[in-house]
Protein backbone atom coordinates (compact mmCIF):
# COMPACT_ATOMS: atom_id res chain seq x y z
CA UNK A 1 0.00 0.00 0.00
CA UNK A 2 1.91 3.36 -1.31
CA UNK A 3 0.92 6.73 0.93
CA UNK A 4 1.00 8.69 -2.05
CA UNK A 5 -1.80 6.24 -4.20
CA UNK A 6 -4.09 6.61 -0.76
CA UNK A 7 -6.92 8.81 -0.22
CA UNK A 8 -6.93 10.66 3.01
CA UNK A 9 -9.92 8.77 4.48
CA UNK A 10 -8.57 5.48 3.36
CA UNK A 11 -5.94 6.40 5.53
CA UNK A 12 -7.94 7.59 8.44
CA UNK A 13 -9.45 3.99 8.13
CA UNK A 14 -5.78 2.18 7.83
CA UNK A 15 -5.00 3.67 11.31
CA UNK A 16 -8.39 2.93 13.09
CA UNK A 17 -6.78 -0.58 12.37
CA UNK A 18 -2.59 -0.56 12.26
CA UNK A 19 -0.13 2.15 13.85
CA UNK A 20 2.62 1.81 11.63
CA UNK A 21 4.37 2.97 8.02
CA UNK A 22 7.46 1.92 6.47
CA UNK A 23 9.41 5.12 5.52
CA UNK A 24 12.18 3.60 2.61
CA UNK A 25 15.24 6.00 1.91
CA UNK A 26 18.32 5.73 0.25
CA UNK A 27 20.43 7.85 -1.87
CA UNK A 28 21.29 9.64 -5.58
CA UNK A 29 24.60 8.66 -6.12
CA UNK A 30 27.09 7.09 -8.59
CA UNK A 31 27.38 3.09 -8.13
CA UNK A 32 30.92 2.76 -10.14
CA UNK A 33 30.51 1.42 -13.80
CA UNK A 34 27.76 -0.66 -13.90
CA UNK A 35 25.48 0.50 -11.26
CA UNK A 36 22.49 2.89 -11.36
CA UNK A 37 22.73 6.18 -9.77
CA UNK A 38 19.36 5.11 -7.73
CA UNK A 39 20.59 2.12 -6.58
CA UNK A 40 20.93 3.00 -2.74
CA UNK A 41 16.77 4.13 -2.87
CA UNK A 42 15.99 1.79 -5.52
CA UNK A 43 17.00 -0.94 -3.21
CA UNK A 44 15.25 0.41 0.09
CA UNK A 45 12.00 1.21 -2.12
CA UNK A 46 11.81 -2.57 -3.34
CA UNK A 47 12.05 -3.84 -0.37
CA UNK A 48 9.26 -1.93 1.75
CA UNK A 49 7.25 -2.32 -1.31
CA UNK A 50 7.17 -6.34 -1.53
CA UNK A 51 6.56 -6.37 2.46
CA UNK A 52 3.78 -3.87 2.28
CA UNK A 53 1.97 -5.46 -0.38
CA UNK A 54 2.43 -8.57 0.75
CA UNK A 55 1.12 -7.59 4.59
CA UNK A 56 -1.22 -4.52 4.07
CA UNK A 57 1.33 -1.95 5.42
CA UNK A 58 1.28 1.69 4.21
CA UNK A 59 4.72 2.74 2.44
CA UNK A 60 5.74 6.45 2.28
CA UNK A 61 7.13 7.83 -0.45
CA UNK A 62 10.51 6.90 -0.82
CA UNK A 63 13.39 9.56 0.07
CA UNK A 64 15.54 9.19 -2.82
CA UNK A 65 18.14 11.87 -1.69
CA UNK A 66 20.15 11.62 0.98
CA UNK A 67 23.83 12.04 2.40
CA UNK A 68 26.20 11.97 -0.61
CA UNK A 69 29.07 14.21 -0.68
CA UNK A 70 31.76 12.35 -0.65
CA UNK A 71 30.41 10.69 -4.19
CA UNK A 72 30.42 14.66 -6.10
CA UNK A 73 33.23 13.48 -8.05
CA UNK A 74 31.36 11.52 -10.07
CA UNK A 75 28.29 12.80 -12.39
CA UNK A 76 25.35 11.88 -11.62
CA UNK A 77 25.26 12.31 -7.78
CA UNK A 78 23.03 14.80 -6.06
CA UNK A 79 23.99 14.85 -2.27
CA UNK A 80 21.90 16.98 0.44
CA UNK A 81 23.78 18.65 3.12
CA UNK A 82 23.52 16.26 7.00
CA UNK A 83 21.99 19.72 8.11
CA UNK A 84 19.38 19.44 5.85
CA UNK A 85 18.87 15.61 5.56
CA UNK A 86 18.24 16.02 9.40
CA UNK A 87 16.01 18.81 8.66
CA UNK A 88 13.83 16.57 6.15
CA UNK A 89 13.65 13.29 7.91
CA UNK A 90 12.75 15.33 11.31
CA UNK A 91 9.48 16.96 9.33
CA UNK A 92 8.59 13.67 7.70
CA UNK A 93 8.40 12.21 11.05
CA UNK A 94 6.69 15.09 12.78
CA UNK A 95 4.18 15.04 10.22
CA UNK A 96 3.33 11.56 10.15
CA UNK A 97 3.16 11.95 13.71
CA UNK A 98 0.98 14.66 13.97
CA UNK A 99 -1.59 12.88 11.71
CA UNK A 100 -2.04 9.68 13.51
CA UNK A 101 0.84 7.10 13.10
CA UNK A 102 2.80 5.94 15.60
CA UNK A 103 5.04 3.11 14.57
CA UNK A 104 7.70 5.02 11.88
CA UNK A 105 10.03 2.58 10.61
CA UNK A 106 12.79 3.90 8.16
CA UNK A 107 14.18 1.64 5.90
CA UNK A 108 17.55 2.46 5.10
CA UNK A 109 19.45 1.62 1.88
CA UNK A 110 22.42 4.38 2.19
CA UNK A 111 25.32 3.76 5.41
CA UNK A 112 25.52 7.84 4.76
CA UNK A 113 22.57 8.29 5.68
CA UNK A 114 22.84 6.82 9.37
CA UNK A 115 24.46 9.48 11.58
CA UNK A 116 21.96 12.47 10.24
CA UNK A 117 18.89 10.19 10.33
CA UNK A 118 19.52 8.61 13.35
CA UNK A 119 20.30 12.80 14.12
CA UNK A 120 16.80 13.18 13.20
CA UNK A 121 14.97 10.96 15.55
CA UNK A 122 16.55 12.68 18.47
CA UNK A 123 15.49 15.92 17.05
CA UNK A 124 11.49 14.80 17.10
CA UNK A 125 11.97 13.81 20.66
CA UNK A 126 14.46 16.68 21.94
CA UNK A 127 11.42 18.72 21.12
CA UNK A 128 9.30 17.01 22.94
CA UNK A 129 11.54 16.64 25.97
CA UNK A 130 12.52 20.00 26.01
CA UNK A 131 8.52 21.36 25.61
CA UNK A 132 8.64 19.24 29.58
CA UNK A 133 5.96 16.52 28.40
CA UNK A 134 4.70 14.32 31.52
CA UNK A 135 3.48 11.94 29.22
CA UNK A 136 5.34 9.84 27.31
CA UNK A 137 4.86 10.44 23.50
CA UNK A 138 3.01 7.10 21.75
CA UNK A 139 5.26 7.36 18.80
CA UNK A 140 7.89 5.26 18.23
CA UNK A 141 10.69 5.13 15.78
CA UNK A 142 12.97 2.92 14.58
CA UNK A 143 16.08 2.54 11.67
CA UNK A 144 16.86 -0.63 10.05
CA UNK A 145 19.28 -1.02 7.12
CA UNK A 146 18.11 -3.43 4.31
CA UNK A 147 21.22 -5.10 4.55
CA UNK A 148 21.01 -5.64 8.24
CA UNK A 149 17.82 -7.97 7.69
CA UNK A 150 19.16 -11.38 8.98
CA UNK A 151 18.28 -13.73 5.76
CA UNK A 152 19.39 -10.97 3.38
CA UNK A 153 22.53 -10.68 5.12
CA UNK A 154 23.50 -14.07 4.98
CA UNK A 155 22.97 -14.78 2.23
CA UNK A 156 24.74 -11.85 0.40
CA UNK A 157 27.87 -13.54 2.90
CA UNK A 158 27.11 -16.63 1.21
CA UNK A 159 26.89 -15.26 -2.56
CA UNK A 160 29.82 -13.00 -2.20
CA UNK A 161 31.50 -12.87 0.69
CA UNK A 162 34.67 -10.46 0.49
CA UNK A 163 33.81 -9.39 -3.49
CA UNK A 164 30.67 -8.16 -1.99
CA UNK A 165 32.87 -4.95 -0.06
CA UNK A 166 31.56 -1.65 0.59
CA UNK A 167 29.84 0.60 -1.95
CA UNK A 168 27.71 -0.63 -5.53
CA UNK A 169 27.98 -3.95 -3.97
CA UNK A 170 27.09 -7.23 -5.96
CA UNK A 171 24.07 -7.64 -3.98
CA UNK A 172 22.45 -3.84 -4.17
CA UNK A 173 23.23 -4.26 -7.89
CA UNK A 174 21.34 -7.47 -8.02
CA UNK A 175 18.05 -5.80 -6.62
CA UNK A 176 17.93 -2.94 -8.83
CA UNK A 177 18.29 -5.72 -11.85
CA UNK A 178 15.36 -7.46 -10.19
CA UNK A 179 13.58 -4.61 -9.02
CA UNK A 180 14.20 -2.66 -12.90
CA UNK A 181 14.96 -5.27 -15.10
CA UNK A 182 14.37 -2.83 -18.24
CA UNK A 183 17.36 -0.96 -17.15
CA UNK A 184 20.03 -3.71 -16.69
CA UNK A 185 23.30 -2.57 -18.26
CA UNK A 186 25.93 -4.94 -19.53
CA UNK A 187 28.83 -5.50 -17.23
CA UNK A 188 32.32 -5.26 -18.52
CA UNK A 189 34.48 -4.36 -16.09
CA UNK A 190 36.59 -6.25 -13.75
CA UNK A 191 36.73 -6.33 -9.68
CA UNK A 192 38.11 -3.12 -8.88
CA UNK A 193 41.34 -2.52 -7.75
CA UNK A 194 41.61 -3.30 -3.64
CA UNK A 195 42.76 -0.19 -1.59
CA UNK A 196 45.09 -1.09 0.16
CA UNK A 197 43.37 0.60 3.52
CA UNK A 198 39.88 -1.01 3.26
CA UNK A 199 39.84 -0.49 7.07
CA UNK A 200 39.87 2.25 7.96
CA UNK A 201 37.62 4.74 6.02
CA UNK A 202 34.33 2.26 5.03
CA UNK A 203 32.76 1.01 8.31
CA UNK A 204 30.04 3.80 8.46
CA UNK A 205 30.59 5.80 5.25
CA UNK A 206 33.13 7.26 6.92
CA UNK A 207 34.96 8.69 4.27
CA UNK A 208 36.61 12.98 4.20
CA UNK A 209 35.89 14.52 0.95
CA UNK A 210 34.51 13.95 -2.69
CA UNK A 211 38.13 14.52 -4.00
CA UNK A 212 39.83 11.96 -1.40
CA UNK A 213 37.16 9.67 -2.29
CA UNK A 214 38.02 9.88 -6.08
CA UNK A 215 41.90 9.56 -5.70
CA UNK A 216 41.39 6.18 -3.57
CA UNK A 217 38.46 4.64 -5.09
CA UNK A 218 39.01 5.85 -9.31
CA UNK A 219 35.86 3.79 -10.65
CA UNK A 220 33.44 4.42 -7.40
CA UNK A 221 33.86 0.87 -5.99
CA UNK A 222 35.36 0.11 -3.14
CA UNK A 223 36.15 -3.06 -3.06
CA UNK A 224 32.39 -4.38 -4.34
CA UNK A 225 32.61 -6.73 -7.71
CA UNK A 226 29.36 -5.61 -8.72
CA UNK A 227 29.57 -8.12 -11.90
CA UNK A 228 29.11 -10.43 -10.07
CA UNK A 229 25.51 -9.66 -9.37
CA UNK A 230 22.62 -11.60 -11.09
CA UNK A 231 18.45 -10.71 -11.31
CA UNK A 232 17.92 -13.90 -9.02
CA UNK A 233 19.79 -13.06 -6.86
CA UNK A 234 18.36 -9.62 -6.55
CA UNK A 235 15.03 -11.44 -6.77
CA UNK A 236 16.11 -13.71 -3.20
CA UNK A 237 17.46 -11.02 -1.50
CA UNK A 238 14.16 -8.75 -2.07
CA UNK A 239 12.18 -11.88 -0.59
CA UNK A 240 14.17 -12.38 2.32
CA UNK A 241 14.71 -8.88 3.39
CA UNK A 242 11.15 -8.64 2.77
CA UNK A 243 10.28 -11.48 5.10
CA UNK A 244 12.82 -10.18 7.71
CA UNK A 245 11.14 -6.61 7.40
CA UNK A 246 7.52 -8.79 8.26
CA UNK A 247 9.09 -10.29 11.43
CA UNK A 248 10.65 -6.87 13.01
CA UNK A 249 7.87 -4.64 12.02
CA UNK A 250 5.42 -6.67 13.53
CA UNK A 251 7.72 -7.00 16.75
CA UNK A 252 7.94 -3.05 17.03
CA UNK A 253 4.76 -2.14 16.74
CA UNK A 254 3.46 -4.79 19.14
CA UNK A 255 6.04 -3.58 21.66
CA UNK A 256 4.92 -0.91 24.11
NI1 LIG B 1 24.69 1.77 -2.47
Amino acid sequence: MRLELMTSPAVEAYLRTKPGIVIPVGATEQHGPDGLIGTDHLCAEAIARRFGEAHGVVVAPTIAYGMSQFHLGFAGTITLRPSTLIAMVHDIIASLAATGFTRLYILNGHGGNLAPVRSAVQEFYAALSLAGGKVPSPVHCRLKSWWEMPSADALRKTLYGEQEGYHATPSEVAITMASHPDHITPFERPAPRQPSHDGLLHAGDNYYDAADYKARYPDGRVISHSALATCEAGEKLIGLAADDLARDFAMFCAAT
